[in-house]
């Protein structure tokens, strides 16, 4: 029996149009767009509108993977939402409502829970699915209204996050050179409270002092979050380009979760990477969690820089903590 592989065969994102700039937050909290720019390279960031929900977003960004791969939504056999935003805290799964609204039917949707990991880690349940030959064509989508978890009030995370989302379509292939080559996955819970939104949920229900406390918005004990980030991230480019006995050097597109340039530009320095390898997003978009992966592939699709074939180094890290690195050909086709 011929091997079946997985590839992305497509990729599409959505950003709001509404611009929330560092000089927007001058006004709001402590801080100047001198410091932000500086500390973290982000210059805005976009923000949904208010009647414009995570599901929204999802469903702008899966249909444009989906026309650009081809195929229609019916040849779609499963759908997974990655967010730590979802419309409901915590049913229905947004994948469930991104689906019905864009007409996929009967067809199984779920959603995970794994913040800025969340792109990577759908792509290894997309490949498991796939090589285990129980899906042919899978939807990812990695969508975040972040503004509603956020305290505008908090000059420590209001000035990183922003809302967007990114899709892309994963399919089976026999062609060995469109497959996904590699991917590492990881987690370590001990590090939970370094990103947390403490409420609602079974800890903290819903209550008045949940809302006094503001505890359903998100913490992030940044710094530390900052250090372990630069050296987690280094080391899982290295190990998955050892494992697969390639040098930096030779990946045309490192395509790091955008949280902060600072971060991107140190992993990038640790592996000599030129500018021109590393993708940048994080000035125009800000972190954007689950989507930030998938909208930084998608710009580089966008703008014409990447070519069928191509090799892109994926690599991430995020609340739980997670962190996972992916190494694949871009398998679509471009314009
Ligand atoms: O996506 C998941 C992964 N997330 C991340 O990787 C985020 C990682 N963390 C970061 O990006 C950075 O830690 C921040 C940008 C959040 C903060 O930068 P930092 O260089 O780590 O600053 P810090 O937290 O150590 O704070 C340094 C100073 C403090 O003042 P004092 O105590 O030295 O007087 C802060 O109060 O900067 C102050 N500060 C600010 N000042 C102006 C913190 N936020 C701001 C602000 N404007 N927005």
């Amino acid at each position: 029996m011929a091997s079946v592989y997985a590839s992305m065969r497509s990729i599409g994102a959505y950003a709001p149009s509404r611009i929330l700039s560092n000089s927007d937050l001058e006004k709001m909290v402590d801080t100047t767009d001198e410091w932000i720019v500086k500390r973290t390279g982000i210059k805005e960031r976009r923000i949904a509108a208010n009647d414009e929900y995570t599901s929204d977003m999802g469903v702008k960004a899966a249909l444009q993977a989906i026309e650009r791969s081809g195929l229609s939504a019916n040849d779609i056999d499963l759908v997974i939402c990655a967010t730590v935003t979802p419309d409901y805290f915590n049913m229905p799964s947004t994948a469930c409502i991104i689906s019905d609204k864009i007409g996929i039917n009967d067809v199984q949707a779920f959603d995970i829970s794994a913040a800025c990991s969340g792109f990577v880690y759908l792509l290894t349940i997309a490949k498991a699915f796939i090589e285990s030959g129980m899906k042919k064509n899978v939807l990812i989508i990695g969508a975040e209204k972040f503004s509603s978890i956020v305290d505008y009030t908090d000059r420590g995370t209001c000035i990183l996050f922003g809302d967007g989302a990114g899709a892309a379509v994963i399919s089976a292939t026999s062609d060995k050179n469109e497959a996904i080559i590699d991917i590492h996955a990881s987690a370590d819970g001990a590090y939970a409270d370094f990103l947390v939104t403490p409420a609602p949920g079974s800890v903290n229900p819903a209550s008045q002092e949940m809302l006094d406390n503001k505890l359903n918005f998100v913490q992030m004990k940044g710094n530390e979050t900052f250090k372990l980030a630069v050296k987690t991230l280094t080391k899982d480019v290295i190990e998955i380009l050892k494992h697969n006995n390639l040098q930096a050097s030779e990946i045309p597109h490192f395509i790091p979760h955008q949280a902060n340039y600072r971060i991107i530009k140190a992993v990038g320095d640790a592996l000599n990477m030129k500018e021109e390898q590393v993708v940048l997003t994080v000035h125009k978009y800000g972190n954007t969690s689950a989507a930030s992966i998938p909208m930084a592939i998608n710009d580089i699709y966008e703008s014409g820089r990447l070519k069928t074939g191509e090799l892109m180094l994926l690599d991430t890290f995020g609340g739980g903590l997670t962190w996972a690195s992916a190494l694949l050909p871009f398998a679509g086709k471009v314009k």
